[in-house]
């Protein structure tokens, strides 16, 4: 049996074992995303040498919410580079719900990019004037990685234009002390835009898979990231990707991730897969309760877990020989 069958097969085994699992409910705190249909569960994989397996509503669209953040992360270190993007958010974990209103006490800034304060931080780097432009070059770069153009979800970003006051005090907080400057509905319109991305399983797979495969696409082949910042990116999505459950996660999935309040979980396995489960049921903490299951079971069977004896990396060397 050919490996891409092998995948194929634990990937429909998963699907089919957590397809019956109901936890958990749609989230309706920003009204457009209640129109989730709750039933909907799609997982995909995408290797670093091109091989995509999926099951389920894997082409189903909904906006990729807070996994934007990893990959603004990565422009706003492209624009300004490490200094520049650490002088306003900062790279610890913080405990706490993706929404807290608070700054680290010592530094001031929000402790890092995986949480609202700190993505709305890198959306106030990564703006441009006009705030379309910054939206637009958002946009493309995201679409090279998926290997498709994507758009915006005009009504998702205009619910979460109106209800997003929450994010309006997280800013304001910033503004007054001094971690972000200028408008504050401009920069509001990056991080919310950002958030409002159509995506589907596959895109968000193939986007875990460019930064597995250090930033190039690995259908196209083109490069999409500055491959020298793709470490520091995995790395936060490791401590802080899972929010309040980021310790759960390491501990037994063991893979750099990112989730949303939509439903989706990106996860990436360094040189070898993105892998992205779809599911709109989310937990108390904003994750989604089939995409946590699926994970942990897919980097159960195929042994994925950073400190699994059985990974031996081995796709690194195919990476280095292929380029
Ligand atoms: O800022 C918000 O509330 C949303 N646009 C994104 C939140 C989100 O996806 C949290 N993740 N679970």
């Amino acid at each position: 049996m050919s490996p891409e069958s092998q995948i194929q097969d634990v990937v429909n085994s998963v699907y089919e074992k957590y397809a019956g699992l109901n936890e958990g409910e749609v989230a309706t705190y920003i009204p457009e995303l209640s129109k989730a249909n709750p039933h909907h569960f799609g997982i995909s994989i995408v290797s670093t040498d091109g091989v995509v397996c999926s099951a389920g509503n894997y082409e189903q669209e909904f906006t990729i919410q807070s996994i934007c953040k990893p990959f603004a992360f990565l422009l706003a270190l492209e624009g300004h580079g490490r200094e520049g993007t650490l002088a306003r958010v900062g790279v610890e974990p913080s405990g706490d719900a993706f929404n807290s209103i608070e700054l680290d006490p010592k530094t001031l800034r929000p402790y890092n990019p995986m949480i609202n304060a700190g993505a709305i931080a890198i959306a106030s780097l990564i703006k441009q004037n006009p705030p379309e432009a910054g939206v637009r070059a958002f946009v493309e770069r995201m679409g090279k990685a998926a290997g498709r153009s994507l758009r915006i979800d005009q009504d998702v970003l205009a619910s979460e234009t109106f209800t997003g006051h929450r994010n309006r005090a997280i800013a304001y907080l910033m503004l007054n002390w001094g971690v972000i400057e200028g408008e504050v509905e401009q920069i509001l319109f990056q991080y919310f835009s950002q958030c409002s991305l159509l995506v589907n399983c596959r895109d968000l797979a193939m986007l875990g898979a460019t930064l597995a495969n250090m930033g190039s696409n690995p259908v196209t082949g083109q490069r999409v990231f500055d491959f020298q910042y793709v470490k520091d990116v995995l790395t936060v999505m490791f401590t802080c990707g899972l929010y309040d459950h980021a310790g759960e996660w390491a501990y037994h999935v063991g893979i750099p991730a990112k989730s949303g309040v939509s439903g989706g979980i990106v996860a990436v396995v360094n040189r070898q897969l993105g892998i992205a489960v779809y599911s709109p049921r989310v937990d108390a903490k904003g994750n989604s309760v089939r995409g946590i299951a699926a994970c942990r079971e897919l980097a159960s069977q195929l042994g994925l877990h950073a400190f699994e004896f059985t990974n031996v990396g081995s796709s690194f060397m195919q990476w280095l020989s292929a380029d």
